[in-house]
C-alpha cells in the first residue's frame, strides 16, 4: 500500500483532492495533514472520514520537528502539498503569516521529504500545488505559459513564488523528484466565502451588498474545482519529473460581468424579480496592487497529458450555486464567529 501525504486537505481544493484519492485509490493510504485554520473545515470531507484508507492528522507545517517526526513515522511515498494561506486580501493585512506557512512550511516539507527519500528517490514524488498569480499581471492581451517570468505583486503571490523557487531548487540541487502546477482561479463547492464567487452567492442569498473592487474591470480565468482535482490526479501520476504544468479554464471573465451573471442566475433560482440582486452591486475602494488580468495557456498539460476541463462554465456555475443553496447550514456555520469580524474589518 502506498502512503500518500496530502497537506491542506480540509480546505477548498484539498478536500476535493483528498476525496478523489481516497475513493479512487483504495490501495493508497491517504494522510490528510491540516492545521484547521479559519479556512480548514472537517465538514468539507465528512463523507470520507470513516474510510479505511484515510487518516486525518491535525498539525502545522510550520512546526519543523513535528513534520520531521511525521515523515519518520509514516515513510510517505508521495506528497501533494496544498496547505497554504490563500487569500490575497488577508496577505495585504498580515504578510508574515503567509511567509510562515507558504515559504517556511513548504521548506519544512521539502527538507523532510529529502531526508526521508535521500539515496532512493525511485517511485517517490513531491507535488507542489501553486497558482498563476506568481506570474504577475497580464495586460489586455496574451496568456501565461510555463516560461512566463515570475513577477508576483501581492504578499500572497510573492510567498507562493518563493515556495515554487525552493521546490525547483530542491530538484536541481538535491535531485528531489518534484512536479509543480500553476493553476488559475477555482470555483465550486466548499469554497470559503471570503473569495469572490462564494462571498457574492452568500451575500445575494442574504440580500447584502456586493462589494466590487475598483471599477470591476479585472479579469480572471475560472476553473471548476473538480476539474482541477482531475488535473492534479493526472499530473501526480503521469507528469514528468522536474516539470511545471499550467492549469486553466480557458474561461476568462471580467469581474463585473461575472457578478451580473451570478445575480441573474440567483434571481431566477430564488424566485426574485429580474434585476433584484444587481441592485446590490456596490463599487468600493480597490484592492492595493490589484492584478488586472490572469489567463492561462494550458496547451502543455493538454498536449502532453491529455487534460482539458470536463464541464462548461455554465454547468459548473449551476452545480456550484445549487450546492450553496442546498447547503445553507454549511454556509451559516462558516460565516459565524471570526468570519463576522473579518468581514467587518475588510468591508466596513
Ligand atoms: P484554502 O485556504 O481553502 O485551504 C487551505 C488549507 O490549508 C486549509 O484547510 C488550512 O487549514 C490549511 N492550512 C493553512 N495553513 C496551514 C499550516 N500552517 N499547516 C497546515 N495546514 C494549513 O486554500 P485553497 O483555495 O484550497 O488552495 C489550496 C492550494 O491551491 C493553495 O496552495 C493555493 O495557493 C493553491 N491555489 C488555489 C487556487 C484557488 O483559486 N483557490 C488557485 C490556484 C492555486
Ligand atoms: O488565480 C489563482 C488565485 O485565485 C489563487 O491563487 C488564490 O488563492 C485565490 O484566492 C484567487 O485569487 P484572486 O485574488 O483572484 O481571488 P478573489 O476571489 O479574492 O478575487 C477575484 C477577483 O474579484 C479579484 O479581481 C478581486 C475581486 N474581488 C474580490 C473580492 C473578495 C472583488 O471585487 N470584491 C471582493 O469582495
Amino acid at each position: 500500500m502506498k502512503k500518500i501525504l496530502i497537506t491542506g486537505g480540509a480546505g477548498f481544493i484539498g478536500s476535493h483532492v483528498v476525496r478523489r484519492f481516497v475513493n479512487k485509490y483504495p490501495d493508497y493510504h491517504v494522510f490528510n495533514l491540516d492545521a484547521l485554520t479559519y479556512a480548514g473545515n472537517l465538514e468539507n470531507i465528512k463523507d470520507i472520514e470513516n474510510k479505511q484508507n484515510y487518516t486525518f492528522i491535525k498539525g502545522d507545517i510550520v512546526n519543523e520537528s513535528f513534520i520531521n517526526n511525521l515523515f519518520s513515522i509514516h515513510h510517505f511515498d508521495g506528497v501533494l502539498h496544498l496547505a497554504a494561506e490563500s487569500h490575497v486580501d488577508r496577505s495585504i493585512e498580515d504578510p508574515l503569516s503567509f511567509v510562515k506557512t507558504n515559504v517556511i512550511g513548504t521548506m519544512n516539507l521539502l527538507n523532510a521529504a529529502k531526508k526521508q527519500w535521500e539515496g532512493n528517490f525511485e517511485n517517490k514524488r513531491f507535488y507542489h500545488i501553486s497558482t498563476d498569480e506568481v506570474y504577475g499581471s497580464l495586460g489586455t492581451e496574451g496568456l501565461f505559459t510555463e516560461t512566463t517570468p515570475y513577477n508576483p505583486n501581492s504578499p500572497y503571490s510573492a510567498s507562493k513564488a518563493s515556495s515554487d523557487h525552493f521546490v525547483r531548487a530542491f530538484g536541481e540541487t538535491y535531485g528531489l523528484p518534484y512536479v509543480l502546477t500553476n493553476c488559475s482561479n477555482n470555483y465550486g463547492s466548499y469554497h470559503f466565502p471570503e473569495k469572490l464567487i462564494p462571498l457574492f452567492i452568500n451575500n445575494i442569498i442574504n440580500n447584502k451588498s456586493l462589494p466590487v473592487y475598483g471599477d470591476g474591470n479585472y479579469t480572471r480565468d475560472w476553473l471548476f474545482v473538480e476539474d482541477h482535482a482531475i488535473a492534479i490526479d493526472l499530473v501526480f501520476h503521469t507528469g514528468k519529473n522536474h516539470e511545471t504544468y499550467n492549469i486553466g479554464g480557458f474561461n476568462e471573465w471580467k469581474n463585473i460581468d461575472l457578478v451580473k451573471l451570478l445575480c441573474q442566475i440567483m434571481d431566477q433560482k430564488l424566485g426574485r424579480e429580474d434585476n433584484t440582486s444587481e441592485k446590490l452591486i456596490t463599487f468600493i475602494k480597490d484592492r492595493p496592487g490589484h492584478d488586472l488580468r490572469y489567463a492561462i495557456d494550458a496547451t502543455k498539460i493538454n498536449k502532453e497529458l491529455g487534460w482539458k476541463p470536463s464541464v462548461t462554465f455554465e454547468e459548473g456555475l449551476e452545480k456550484t450555486i445549487n450546492w450553496y443553496l442546498n447547503n445553507e447550514e454549511w454556509l451559516r456555520n462558516v460565516t459565524s464567529g471570526s468570519y463576522k469580524d473579518y468581514y467587518k474589518k475588510q468591508y466596513s
